[in-house]
């Protein structure tokens, strides 16, 4: 029976000691799992006389109760503490300032929202957005869009042309949009209604002007396109772009080898200071070349002129841009500084539309 109270003694010590949950099984499993020293105990008991048994029974039992027991309650002890200790590792000081996510810091840039802001006012109207590749052929550039080999009008363009290639051909960066008018007519069946926006080239780098810059070109051909239809569609985006009642817009006869009557836009405006306001005032600011098409273009591009016709604009984003959002300085637009972009970018869940606003 000494052996008895020792092997008590023994456990409840160990038990007592286990500091953690495993530590404490590994007790349990000494004691009464299968090759347990209290398990072995039990095992005896079949092999001893019915007296024997009787006493030592109910002493090994009693043992045996005795360690369950402490075994839970140290179970329970050790829960708790370890529920304690994670609690208070994991507590959070909800009083501390919110740090915001990636997609709250990043800015859109100015020019990526004049994009974006277009293509919502012209596709409210029925437009889709057609585009086409930065490097042009000088057909698709020039000569489709009726600037004859040898006119003048082709190095007004200042035109970065690359090495010719191996069958001659000397590939350039359009120095406008209008090409993709020519890609599109040459791909889709009238009505055609369309605006692309894109980047442009041209070889040109001072205040205002960049070697890399933004334009949107607009072309619908239907039966009866005209310079009426075309007049109301300006108004009607110059009022949505510049987000003011009324503009008042004034259109001058110009020269586009690519439309016959050629017009130039100007909208009215007051310059105070640095400062300008559209919808008031008198001084006027060309905003947009823009005309009819020019009937040897669409006969270039496979339309029937004797069926149909149609009207083009073409206008400078960066410009528009910077009147609207008060850029100081074009070149600002591809410095990539990071001061900037956080002062004059546009949040990236706020995204343009005519029911919910353009600018935000
Ligand atoms: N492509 C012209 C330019 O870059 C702008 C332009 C004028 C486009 C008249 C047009 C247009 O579509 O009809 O100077």
């Amino acid at each position: 029976m000494s052996d008895l109270s020792a092997l008590r003694d023994e456990t409840l010590a160990a038990v007592a000691a286990a500091s953690e949950e495993g530590a404490l099984d590994a007790v349990r499993v000494a004691a009464l799992g299968k090759k347990g020293s209290i398990t072995a105990l039990l095992a005896m008991l079949g092999k001893m006389s019915p007296d024997e048994r009787r006493g030592a029974g109910a002493a090994i039992n009693a043992l045996k109760d005795e360690v369950t027991q402490a075994l839970g309650e140290r179970r329970a002890l050790l829960k708790g503490a370890a529920l304690d200790a994670r609690l208070k590792a994991e507590s959070l000081d909800v009083t501390l300032p919110v740090r915001p996510a990636g997609i709250e810091t990043g800015r859109i840039h100015p020019i990526s929202q004049v994009f974006d802001e277009v293509t919502a006012i012209f596709a409210d109207m029925g437009f889709a957005v057609a585009e086409g590749p930065d490097i042009e052929s000088d057909d698709y550039n020039f000569t489709k869009l009726n600037f004859p080999p040898g006119h003048p009008a082709r190095e007004m363009h200042d035109t970065f042309f690359f090495a010719p290639d191996a069958n001659g051909e000397r590939k350039l960066l359009r120095t406008h949009t209008s090409p993709v008018q020519v890609r599109t007519m040459l791909t889709q069946k009238p009505p055609i209604r369309v605006i692309c926006p894109g980047r442009t080239y041209r070889t040109d780098f001072d205040q205002t002007h960049t070697p890399q810059f933004h334009q949107v070109e607009g072309l619908v051909i239907d039966k009866s396109a005209n310079l009426g239809n075309l007049k109301w569609l300006l108004e009607e985006f110059c009022k949505a772009f510049f987000e003011v009642k009324d503009v008042k817009m004034r259109f001058r006869p110009s020269f586009f080898p690519f439309t016959s009557p050629s017009v130039e836009v100007d909208i009215q405006c007051r310059r105070r200071g640095g400062e300008i306001r559209f919808g008031e005032g008198e001084d006027w600011l060309e905003v947009l070349g823009c005309g009819m098409v020019h009937a040897n273009v669409l006969r270039n591009c496979g339309i029937d002129p004797d069926e149909y016709q149609g009207f083009a604009w073409g206008m400078g984003l960066d410009r528009i841009a910077m009147l609207k959002y008060g850029l100081p300085d074009l070149r600002d637009l591809f410095d990539g500084d990071l001061r900037w972009i956080r002062h004059y970018g546009f949040r990236p869940l706020e995204i343009p539309t005519l029911a919910g606003g353009l600018s935000g």
